[in-house]
């Protein structure tokens, strides 16, 4: 669970750090994804840099809403089982979530104390929780 204090540091630090720049942000993410696994590459299909602002914009929408995450369940649910299709495993979220870290931590600096990255982390998870568990749901029924 996502404490109002994280609520407050994310939806902050987004803000004043990230989106400004969410362009470049996008770019040096993806790129630090495929240095940590460059085996993930492949399940990219399109150009890299539409992906990327898609990726921005949907995380846009997502700090947009977040202190109603119930009204983001079922874009995060159609996200999650269109992930599968793309044929995304589930540890592979793990990767990201690290990838993610490190774009923020850099965009940051001295800023990204372990209260912000502990607020970050918890983010992640409760947004992937939610894409994870529908498509889990989903496969089942299949
Ligand atoms: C917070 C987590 C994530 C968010 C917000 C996100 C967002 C998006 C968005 C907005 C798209 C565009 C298409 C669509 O909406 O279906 C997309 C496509 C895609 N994502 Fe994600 N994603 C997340 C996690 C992941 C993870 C963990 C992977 C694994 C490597 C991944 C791999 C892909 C791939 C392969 C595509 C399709 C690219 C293509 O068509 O070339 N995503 N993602």
């Amino acid at each position: 669970m996502l404490s109002s204090t994280q609520l407050a540091i994310v939806k902050d630090t987004w803000a004043r750090k990230i989106q400004p720049d969410l362009r470049n942000t996008g770019d040096v993410f993806y790129l630090s994804l495929f240095e940590l696994d460059p085996s993930l590459k492949e399940l990219f299909k399109g150009d890299i840099t539409e992906q990327s602002q898609k990726f921005m914009n949907m995380m846009q929408t997502l700090m947009d809403s977040l202190d109603k995450v119930d009204e983001l369940v079922p874009v995060l649910e159609n996200m999650g089982i269109r992930h599968v299709g793309y044929g995304v495993q589930d540890e592979d979220y793990e990767v990201f979530g690290k990838a993610l870290m490190k774009v923020l931590a850099q965009k940051m600096g001295s800023e990204f104390t372990d209260d912000v990255r502990d607020a970050w982390q918890t983010t992640y998870n409760v947004l992937i929780d939610k894409m994870k568990k529908d498509a889990e749901r989903a496969a089942s029924l299949a």
